[in-house]
């Protein structure tokens, strides 16, 4: 069995990364979510992270770019520790990044162009109003919806609105791109769409991607390589068969979609469902 990579990496070798967790504590109250997390995000690559939901995924995410700030350890961006830095310095690193959000928040109030100028207009002042249309032109065409920015995200499809959720994290030209639960909510087609937008992306362009996902097919067909998180640790890492042929049962209950022993002894626990929960507006849309 190959070793999983993980917690046991040298210190040299996690600083070798595009971005690293070393020894990455994050507490909220008595809940620690991640438990002395170590990793190297590997340049140009596709990492995806997996495990189940409230396992710490979007925690570790918001760490990469320091939307939250560890309870210990360190964070660092090409070699530079980052996580110590104040908000306006965050900022300036920040512009290396796009973040396509849990939810693909879009603002309801702007249009898909407003949309996509937005983090142009938070980081610069903008004087080349033609070149900023010319740019909100090439991020759509890139993402298959050119001639959609008058749109407002009120009138557009769940994959449509991701793709301009996308658009707007690359309006910045990023060296890396985080994408949070990107094909979640989307019918299979749509999100193999979604795959196919993040591996042009990351060989077209050559980003580094950092994939959170539940959506196996999606992981298996993007990943270089797949960490999955339990309990506050990396409990698996390797590339899509390592993952696939893993030993650790908790690993082949995610990746087959089986229930555990322990939530099922939840359930039983919960006794049985009164027959008045199920009326007929849970059924509505
Ligand atoms: N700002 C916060 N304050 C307190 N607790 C938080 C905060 N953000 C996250 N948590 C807790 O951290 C844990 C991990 O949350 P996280 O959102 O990272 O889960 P996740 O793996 O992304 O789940 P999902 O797959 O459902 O999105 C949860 O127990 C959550 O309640
Ligand atoms: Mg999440």
């Amino acid at each position: 069995m190959k070793k999983d990579k993980g917690n046991n990496q040298a210190e040299g070798t996690i600083s070798d990364g595009v971005i690293a967790l070393k020894n990455l504590t994050k507490e909220f109250g008595d809940n620690v979510v991640l438990d002395n997390i170590s990793l190297a995000i590997e340049k140009g690559k596709t990492t995806v992270i997996i495990g189940p939901s409230g396992c710490g995924k979007t925690v570790l995410i918001k760490h990469l770019i320091v939307l939250l700030r560890p309870s210990a350890g360190e964070v660092y961006f090409e070699k530079r520790r980052i996580d110590n830095l104040s908000e306006s310095e965050l900022n300036k690193i920040r512009t290396h990044y796009g973040f396509l959000f849990q939810g693909g928040a879009l603002f309801d109030s702007l249009s898909v162009a407003e949309n996509i100028m937005f983090p142009i207009k938070q980081h610069y002042r903008i004087t080349d109003h033609s070149g900023v249309e010319e740019l909100v032109k090439t991020k759509l065409a890139m993402v298959g919806l050119d001639g959609f920015q008058k749109f407002y995200p009120a009138s557009l499809s769940g994959g449509q609105r991701k793709r301009v959720a996308l658009a707007r994290a690359i309006a910045l030209n990023p060296d890396v791109i985080l994408y949070d639960e990107p094909t979640t909510g989307l019918d299979p087609i749509r999100a193999d769409i979604i795959n196919e937008l993040i591996l042009k992306l990351q060989k077209g362009l050559g980003l580094t991607s950092v994939v959170v996902t539940h959506d196996m097919t999606s992981a298996y067909k993007i990943a270089d390589r797949i960490i999955m998180l339990h309990n506050g640790k990396i409990i698996a890492d390797g590339n899509a068969e390592h993952i696939r042929n893993h030993p650790h049962p908790t690993v082949q209950q995610f990746i087959n979609g089986q229930v555990s022993e322990d939530d099922l002894a939840v359930l039983r626990m919960s006794g049985s469902i009164p027959q008045a929960q199920f009326l007929p507006r849970d059924f509505e849309e």
